[in-house]
């Protein structure tokens, strides 16, 4: 009954007490974080009624369009994080380059690094489907001041806390401090995340593929060839495969880690480096998939040990349950 009751904010305290050199900074910078997304659930809900869906005419770093509930996420989650003196840069997937932020409070030490999406799924936004936002937490490399490019640009093997918020049927929030990944529901009656399950585990095989199977014709051949197994019958290995596409990866990603799943956005022959971005997207989500039990690779090494070279750097990713990519991984490999 009691754990019904277990807030987001208590279990992160709870999580960082058995951290001996804590200072509770972590709890606060992810509680400023998951404030920030309850107000963008509260928007999400409230978007048809108030004009904030559709453009807002510009088009951000990556030439994408921008949605007018991106820059609302975006400029929320910036404003949360600068207030609350725990991060010294923030970047994000809206912003061209990092935004450096200066000591607040002298008696705060400001040593996080904030990567975010702060809108994943923004064509879904119209459409009523669900969207999320995606964050990573990194510390700094440097001592004093606003955070650098080198604080920025740290292996995804260094992250101290990752997550996500799906704005679905219900506004759940995922994170892992690297020891389990804990799964919260908000309770809008309440204005509380509370706890739905602790030590989430992603099942090993699954019955499921996600990718958009329209770019099939530009994909490599060990990517058409992974697909074409999926889908052939053999009741011994499950096959075929059911496929589940919602094109925000964030719910795609959810769904998957609940009932297990493989979710894929490979290279094609136009983009190189596929469509995600490794710092807002891939790093994030394979640190919680590892911490699940699954698995994350770009097709030929694990996401995390992809060395960042620029803040927008794109990635092919093939993540979830862990045999399956595993296999994904042999037949890319095979050609
Ligand atoms: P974003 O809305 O942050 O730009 O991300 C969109 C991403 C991801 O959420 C989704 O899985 C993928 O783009 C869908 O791309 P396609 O439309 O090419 O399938
Ligand atoms: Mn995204
Ligand atoms: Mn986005």
């Amino acid at each position: 009954m009691l754990s019904k009751f277990q807030t987001l904010y208590r279990h992160i305290i709870q999580d960082e007490r058995n951290i001996p050199e804590a200072t509770g900074q972590l709890s606060d910078l992810l509680s400023d974080i998951a404030l920030a997304c309850k107000v963008i659930s509260l928007e999400v809900n409230r978007a048809g009624l108030i004009d904030i869906l559709g453009l807002t005419g510009e088009k951000n770093v990556q030439g994408e369009e921008v949605k007018k509930l991106d820059e609302y996420a975006n400029t929320l989650l910036k404003r949360m994080m600068q207030m609350g003196g725990h991060a010294c840069a923030l970047c994000s997937e809206e912003e061209e380059t990092f935004v450096p932020i200066d000591e607040v409070y002298s008696d705060y030490s400001h040593k996080y690094i904030v990567h975010f999406d702060p809108l994943d799924g923004s064509s879904n936004i119209d459409a009523n489907i669900s969207i999320g936002t995606i964050f990573s937490i990194y510390k700094r490399i440097s001592t004093k001041g606003p955070g650098t490019m080198d604080d920025c640009l740290q292996y995804g093997t260094k992250q101290v806390a990752a997550g996500y918020v799906v704005y679905g049927s219900s506004t759940v929030m995922v994170y892992t401090a690297g020891k389990g990944v804990h799964g919260f529901t908000l309770d809008p009656s309440v204005g509380e995340f509370l706890l739905f399950s602790e030590n989430m585990k992603i099942p090993k095989k699954s019955k499921t593929y996600s990718v958009n199977e329209g770019n099939y014709s530009k994909w490599p051949d060990g990517v058409k060839k992974y697909i074409d197994y999926l889908k052939e019958k053999d009741s011994d290995t499950g096959r075929p495969y059911s496929s589940r596409y919602v094109g925000s990866l964030v719910a795609d990603f959810h769904r998957n880690l609940l009932y297990g799943g493989i979710f894929m956005y490979p290279a094609d022959n136009k983009n190189k480096n596929g469509k995600l971005r490794l710092m807002y997207e891939a790093n994030p989500l394979a640190f919680l998939v590892e911490q699940a039990g699954g698995r994350a690779s770009n097709g030929e090494k694990r996401i995390l040990e992809i060395k960042p070279e620029s803040l927008h750097q794109r990635t092919p990713l093939f993540i979830g349950s862990e045999e399956d990519v595993i296999m994904a991984e042999k037949f890319i490999n095979k050609s």
